[in-house]
């Protein structure tokens, strides 16, 4: 698949089919029945990829708590702090993040620099709380920044939601503006989305972890946005790094999903670190003394997935 350009295309009508078939990357969770081996590798495709600095504008649509935003908002504030803080060995979101920052310079690319430039809200839901998949890049077309996150609250239907998905990224408006939603899935499916802090729906029955930042929600969201975060960076359009069909790519963390520590297994989430106080499970330390839980990126050096811990 070539590069191409939105705005010297001579048929844009086209393209925006095109887009809105292809560029929308699910990040499926493949725990139990699904599960695959992952890839041998991802190839890049020679695209562009996400470097240098993006701004980032999230849209809270529905209601979140006070609580529920500084757990995600403290999550993107994570990736890009200063490491010092921490001994070489502490497992941290920076360091999940350095790894998937090689994609980049493999390709030659700058290192990515996540910046949290806008917050907007929508709590009384303007268009409703039934949402399709053309609504959702509606809602983030009509913001500003150069990656969008649109946040679903946990009262919030959307299409697709709970099938198969949890979120997904997709592009389509302008070379320099991609988005990512993921709803909260609560209420609705957090067996699937918001697994292993909930019962899963199906497959083995083990306990559920606890949630390291106490809100089996806005945790599972973390985990769903961390690894579209890693897809939407390397494989913007379609054509950066993945593996297998491009309409259901694997990407740098979905290629590893539901692989969280060492030793996991579909149904297990493998050997992770436990808050003595809290017994909450985690593998990644954050800013402003939280704790996360982070899916084991692919690790290009390696070719293989990585855990955390
Ligand atoms: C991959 O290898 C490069 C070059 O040796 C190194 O700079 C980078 O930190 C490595 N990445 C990971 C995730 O180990
Ligand atoms: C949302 O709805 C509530 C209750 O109807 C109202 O008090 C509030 O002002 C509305 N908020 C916005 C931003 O419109």
């Amino acid at each position: 698949m070539g590069s191409f350009d939105y705005y010297k295309n001579p048929y844009p009508l086209l393209v925006l089919v095109f887009l809105s078939l292809l560029h929308i990357t699910y990040g499926a969770r493949t725990l139990f029945s699904l599960y695959q081996p992952p890839p041998m590798s991802l190839t890049y495709h020679n695209g562009e990829l996400l470097e240098s600095e993006i701004k980032i504008s999230i849209l809270w649509y529905g209601k979140f708590s006070p609580a529920q935003k500084s757990i995600i908002v403290d999550f993107l504030q994570s990736l890009n702090s200063p490491s010092k803080i921490w001994s070489r060995n502490t497992p941290t979101v920076t360091k999940w993040w350095q790894t998937i920052q090689t994609y980049l310079t493999k390709a030659g690319k700058k290192e990515t620099r996540l910046v949290l430039s806008n917050q907007f809200t929508d709590e009384n839901c303007s268009i409703g709380k039934t949402l399709k998949k053309s609504q959702i890049s509606e809602l983030a077309h009509s913001k500003k920044g150069e990656l969008i996150l649109v946040l679903t609250a946990q009262d919030v239907a959307v299409e697709g939601f709970c099938m198969g998905n949890c979120g997904y990224h997709g592009s389509g408006q302008g070379k320099r503006s991609v988005f990512i939603w993921v709803g909260n899935s609560a209420i609705q499916c957090p067996g699937q989305c918001a697994w292993p802090f909930h019962q899963p729906i199906y497959g083995p029955q083990a306990k559920p972890l606890g949630a390291p930042n106490g809100d089996v929600g806005a945790d599972g969201m973390v985990v769903n946005i961390a690894s579209l975060l890693a897809g939407v960076v390397t494989n913007p359009y379609g054509n950066g790094y993945y593996q297998g069909p491009a309409e259901a790519p694997l990407e740098a963390a979905s290629a590893c999903a539901g692989l969280y520590g060492k030793k996991a297994y579909p149904g297990y989430a493998g050997e992770l670190l436990v808050d003595s106080i809290t017994g909450a499970s985690y593998n990644a330390h954050g800013t402003n003394g939280r704790k996360y839980l982070l899916p084991g990126p692919f690790d290009p050096n390696k070719s293989a997935c990585s855990t955390m811990v």
